[in-house]
C-alpha cells in the first residue's frame, strides 16, 4: 500500500508486475481498486501503477480545484518520485481525461497512450451546468446521488449482479467532497482533440461495445486522430471494460506491448 508525498499531500498508488511502466488513472467516482483484476493479474510485460486521484481512496484531497491538469501533474509527479522518466499513460473515462491532460502537460513523458471508455471532447455549456448541479447534489446528499444516476448505465445489461455490487461498493467508498470537486473538474476540462492530433506515438483505444456513457463513436473519433492507433471494441462490455471483460482487456494490452518497447 505505498504512498508518496506530493506538495505535502499523501498520494496513494498500487503497483504490480514488471516491465514497461504503465500508469493507469481510474474513472469517476472510483478508486484504484477499480483496476483490481489488472492488479491481481498484471498485464504481461508491464509495471502497472494505479494511483488514487486526490481525495479518492488513500490520497489526500488538498485544497486546490481538482482540474484534470492538476490530477495529471500528480501522476507525473508520482512517476518522477519513482524515478521513471517515461511511461505508457492511460486511463478509463475521467482517467482518460487525465491522461490527455498529462499528454498536453508534457508529451516527452508519454511512451504510449491507452484510452479506455473515454472521450477527447469537452463538455458543452449544458454539460458544465449539469456537472455543477451534480456537485451540489453530492455535497448535499452524498454518493447515493451518483449511485442512482450512474450505476444503471455503467455496466452492460448482461453484467453479473456480483460485479454490479462490487462496483457499487467502490463508488460508496468515495468521499462526497472529492466526487463533487472532480465533477467540477471534469466540467472545466478542455477539448483534447488537438493534443491527440499532434501525438505521433503508440496509441491503444479500448471501448466496451455497449458503453452508453462514452460510446464507440467517441472511441473512434480519438483513434482516427492518431495515425497508426489501434481501436479495440470489446463485445458484451459497457463503460467499465476492464472490470467486465478483464481477459479481453489483457489481450488488448498484450498486443499493444510490442509497440511500446
Ligand atoms: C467516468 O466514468 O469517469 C465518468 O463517467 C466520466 C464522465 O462523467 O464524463
Amino acid at each position: 500500500m505505498p504512498d508518496v508525498t506530493l506538495q505535502g499531500r499523501r498520494y496513494h498508488y498500487e503497483r504490480a508486475g514488471s516491465g514497461v511502466p504503465l500508469l493507469l488513472f481510474h474513472g469517476f467516482p472510483f478508486t484504484s481498486e477499480s483496476w483490481r483484476p489488472q492488479l491481481d493479474a498484471p498485464p504481461a510485460g508491464f509495471d502497472l501503477i494505479t494511483p488514487d486521484h486526490r481525495g479518492f481512496g488513500g490520497s489526500d484531497l488538498g485544497d486546490e480545484p481538482l482540474t484534470m491538469d492538476a490530477l495529471a501533474a500528480d501522476g507525473l509527479g508520482l512517476l518522477s518520485a519513482l524515478g521513471l522518466e517515461r511511461a505508457v499513460i492511460g486511463g478509463l473515462s475521467m482517467g482518460g481525461y487525465v491522461a490527455l491532460a498529462a499528454l498536453r502537460r508534457d508529451p516527452s513523458r508519454v511512451k504510449g497512450l491507452v484510452l479506455v471508455d473515454t472521450q477527447a471532447t469537452a463538455d458543452d455549456e449544458a454539460g458544465r451546468a449539469r456537472r455543477e448541479a451534480t456537485a451540489k447534489d453530492v455535497e448535499a446528499k452524498g454518493l447515493q446521488v451518483l449511485v442512482d444516476a450512474m450505476l444503471p448505465k455503467l455496466l452492460a445489461p448482461s453484467a453479473p449482479a456480483e460485479l454490479r455490487a462490487r462496483v457499487e461498493a467502490i463508488m460508496r467508498s468515495v468521499a462526497p467532497q472529492a466526487a463533487a470537486a472532480a465533477s467540477r473538474g471534469m466540467g472545466s476540462r478542455v477539448d483534447g482533440r488537438d493534443v491527440l492530433a499532434r501525438y505521433a506515438g503508440p496509441c491503444l483505444v479500448i471501448v466496451g461495445q455497449e458503453d452508453v456513457i462514452t460510446p464507440v463513436e467517441k472511441a473512434r473519433t480519438m483513434a482516427d486522430l492518431v495515425a497508426g492507433s489501434t481501436l479495440d471494441v470489446v463485445p458484451s462490455a459497457g463503460h467499465l471494460v476492464n472490470l467486465e471483460a478483464p481477459t479481453a482487456f489483457a489481450a488488448a494490452l498484450q498486443a499493444f506491448h510490442a509497440k511500446v518497447l
